[in-house]
């Protein structure tokens, strides 16, 4: 079937974020404000038939490729459960997750049988303290945990997405691309974004030298992902160990956009880095038929801007990663 989630730039929108709470149980210095309370109530939450409802109609236009996200989609109750009602819907053929990993020993043999197969999990250093510092939790050895029991019941890939910050974790680098290395993880390294007020503090660290570094210290080359999203990826001769660059900032990859986010509340973000949006809460709620949203997914589509504007204007956007979905 030829998909018709067709943008005004000829890209082809085949991927959902969603964001199944925008709570997280960390307070990752560049993500969610130590104190903050503007979290959106449980009454606005989209509910899961309403989610299952909405992602039905949207794979029925092309959607392909799903990834559950927050905040941490763990603490969203029963979500093995949603998982598995949306792993069954026609034409969605991937189901992955991001997460933070502090509750993943509890939840990941459940949530593979349910049909995930492939797992993000951020991890921005391998020093407890420094993981304090960061996440201002002291939750490093449950994030371990979650990892390795995440190993062993068998999700492939695993990836670590590292915020790389300067003079906060740059130091580093080299040893987590030694831990991926030694444990099969994919590892990407993400440029900060300038995301509400936390994102723009955030000790932004330019990739590209970094990658230029990691090419010759390891000896990497270029890897064409086949479908791969934004991240650049350098790989070791052997083929054994992959590294990937997430640039927003320093070499953005807006042309080959293929996504969309649907934060909890059910509001639809076209960039995440722009404000352009489609609130399918109130819609779901008030006896819209199937045939209305996906008029109203494609003119969301039709919303969908060129590309962010981080660097222009990185005052613009004031809403938190967490409330978009990460
Ligand atoms: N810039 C870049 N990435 C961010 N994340 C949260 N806030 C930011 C930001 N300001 C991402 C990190 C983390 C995921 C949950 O959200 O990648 O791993
Ligand atoms: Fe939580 Fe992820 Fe934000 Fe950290 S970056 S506070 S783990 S949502």
């Amino acid at each position: 079937m030829t998909s018709e989630l067709i943008d005004r730039f000829g890209r082809t929108i085949e991927y959902l974020r969603l964001s199944v709470t925008d709570r997280c149980d960390l307070r990752c210095t560049y993500c969610i404000p130590e104190g903050f309370s503007g979290f959106e109530e449980p009454e606005q939450w989209l509910n899961f038939d309403e989610i299952e409802r909405l992602i039905r109609v949207f794979a029925r236009l092309g959607l392909k490729r799903l990834r559950v996200t927050g905040g941490e989609p763990l603490l969203r109750r029963n979500l093995t459960e949603l998982v598995s009602r949306l792993s069954k819907l026609p034409g969605i053929n991937d189901i992955s997750i991001s997460t933070n990993a502090t509750q993943l020993d509890r939840h990941a043999q459940a949530l593979h049988k349910a049909g995930v197969k492939r797992i993000n999990v951020s991890l921005d250093t391998l020093k407890p303290d420094r993981f304090a510092t960061i996440a201002k939790r002291d939750s490093f050895s449950r994030v371990m945990n979650g990892l390795m029991t995440a190993k062993e019941e068998g999700f492939n890939p695993i990836k670590i997405n590292m915020v790389a910050m300067q003079n906060v974790n740059d130091d580093e680098i080299e040893d987590m691309v030694m831990f991926c290395m030694e444990n099969s993880f994919i590892l990407r390294l993400i440029e900060t974004m300038p995301m509400g007020e936390t994102g723009r503090n955030a000790h932004y660290l330019n990739l590209q030298p970094v990658q230029a570094r990691l090419r010759e210290r390891f000896n990497l080359s270029d890897r064409i992902l086949p479908g791969g999203g934004p991240a650049r990826y350098l790989q070791s001769s052997d083929g054994r160990f992959t590294v990937g660059f997430i640039t927003p900032i320093s070499q953005h990859f807006c042309a080959t956009c293929n996504r969309v986010r649907l934060s909890v509340d059910g509001t639809l973000y076209m960039c995440l880095g722009q404000n352009e949006k489609m609130e399918f809460g109130a819609l779901l709620r008030n006896g819209a038929t199937d045939k209305d949203l996906e008029t109203m997914i494609l003119q969301a589509i039709e919303l969908k801007p060129e590309r962010h504007e981080f660097n222009e204007s990185p005052e613009k956007i004031i809403r938190i990663m967490a409330k978009t979905g990460g």
